[in-house]
């Protein structure tokens, strides 16, 4: 079988980028190791910057998105008795979309559908071959039954525990870590957001954040130790928590209910580099890993999109400038978005290993966020997302 371009992985990388690439007549396939039901169960990020928004209209999806998607005009960071509302709107004249992951991925699922564009699922033991010369293919076995896919490129669109990033030699790759001492319980729950805005929330106690994905669903997040597991965590010993990292005019109006999903999260920064090697490239979680707190994970992986679809749809219009450049040009946001993540995230938990020092720098640090309007803009230009 020959395609011109194969996908690994059926995210919400390598579902957007065959989207696109089909729309410019590129002849694409997806190879994802999970059911659809599967990938679909994930609950995962809510927060869409308009680059993002911008590139599902493009690909076809964006119905949905503008009619069940609220826009956020700002949110609210609040620690050390301080609550600082950084308005988007006005201080850089965009907005943010709150829209769930696994809804972008129904949408791209059901366009790929009415496309008829192919999709494996369920494929075992997927390798790539020959990336560094002229005629690379992809093997699985699917069912029992083997595969070999020919192809001119290769999009690794895998995550973070693919198997892209790891074809590339170790002595070519070079990779930048940073693991935090906590993770991320994350609850859903059938109850009023908390706030019309998102809620950041950072206290002695450790991080919270008041997030939705409508006016009757909410998702909330806390700070705890690595080693808590979900199942430590009743209902009512979240609520609890949540409410004592709120600032008490917030806490005193929290609706409280039963939770319908409830798991724990890791924090890691990761950078691999370069994103590209031979005749692959990649894309997403398969290159970079950034700390929730900024809500970058998923429009750091739509701005690569972005740079691999063009670069891919000027090759086949016969100029591969953009495909020699690509790696450093995504290279470029991811730095910068990771840098944004990392700082929200130290400025906004609580580290159990670092002390009074610490603690009073982040006390500074909203201090002067309360207090300078150029503070708050440099937040929120990050927040919305900086141009692609
Ligand atoms: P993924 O969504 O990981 O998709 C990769 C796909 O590749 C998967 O479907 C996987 O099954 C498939 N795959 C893996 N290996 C193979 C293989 N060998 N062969 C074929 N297919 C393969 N971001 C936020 O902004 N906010 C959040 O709150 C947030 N929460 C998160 C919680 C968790 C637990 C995780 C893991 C991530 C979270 N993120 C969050 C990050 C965000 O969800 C990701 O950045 C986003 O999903 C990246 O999309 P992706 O398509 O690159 O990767
Ligand atoms: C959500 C997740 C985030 O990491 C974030 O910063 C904001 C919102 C969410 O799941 O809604």
């Amino acid at each position: 079988m020959r395609h011109q371009v194969v996908i690994i992985g059926g995210g919400p990388s390598g579902l957007l980028l065959a989207l696109l690439l089909r729309r410019a007549g590129i002849d694409v396939v997806v190879v994802e190791q999970r059911t659809r039901d599967y990938v679909l169960a994930r609950i995962r990020a809510g927060v869409l910057e308009q680059g993002l928004c911008d590139l599902l209209r493009e690909a076809g999806v964006g119905k949905r998105l503008d009619t069940e998607g609220f826009v956020h005009e700002g949110t609210v960071i609040a620690a050390h008795g301080r609550k600082v509302h950084i308005d988007f709107k006005t201080l850089t004249g965009s907005t943010v979309t709150i829209y769930g992951q696994t809804e972008v991925t129904r949408d791209l699922y059901a366009e790929l559908d009415r496309t008829e564009a192919p999709v494996f699922h369920e494929a075992e033991g997927v390798e790539i071959h020959g990336a560094d010369g002229d005629a690379p293919y992809v093997t699985f076995t699917r069912n029992g039954q083997g595969y070999r896919i020919d192809c001119d490129y290769i999009a690794g669109c895998d995550g973070f525990h693919g198997v892209s990033r790891r074809t590339i030699p170790e002595d070519t790759r070079r990779e930048y870590e940073h693991v935090y001492p906590f993770g991320w319980l994350g609850i859903l729950s059938e109850t009023k957001p908390l706030y019309h805005e998102l809620v950041y929330a950072g206290s002695k106690r450790g991080f919270a954040l008041c997030s939705m994905r409508n006016a009757h669903l909410s998702r909330h997040y806390l700070q705890v130790p690595l080693t808590d597991r979900p199942q430590d965590w009743s209902d009512e010993a979240f609520w609890d928590e949540l409410r004592k990292r709120l600032p008490p005019e917030f806490a005193d109006t929290l609706e409280t209910g039963p939770s319908i999903e409830k798991s724990i999260a890791p924090l890691r920064s990761f950078i691999s580099e370069p994103m590209s090697w031979g005749r692959l490239y990649l894309a997403g979680d398969a290159a970079h890993i950034v700390p929730p707190t900024g809500a970058k994970g998923l429009n750091l992986a739509a701005s690569d999109v972005y740079y691999l679809s063009r670069a891919l749809i000027a090759r086949y219009a016969g100029d591969e400038g953009l495909l020699k450049t690509y790696s450093a040009t995504a290279l470029a946001r991811v730095w910068k978005a990771s840098r944004f993540s990392w700082s929200m995230t130290r400025m906004l938990h609580n580290f159990p290993d670092e002390g009074d020092f610490l603690d009073r720098m982040q006390e500074a640090e909203i201090d002067y966020l309360a207090g300078s309007k150029a503070a708050q803009t440099a937040l929120a230009e990050n927040y919305v997302g900086l141009p692609y």
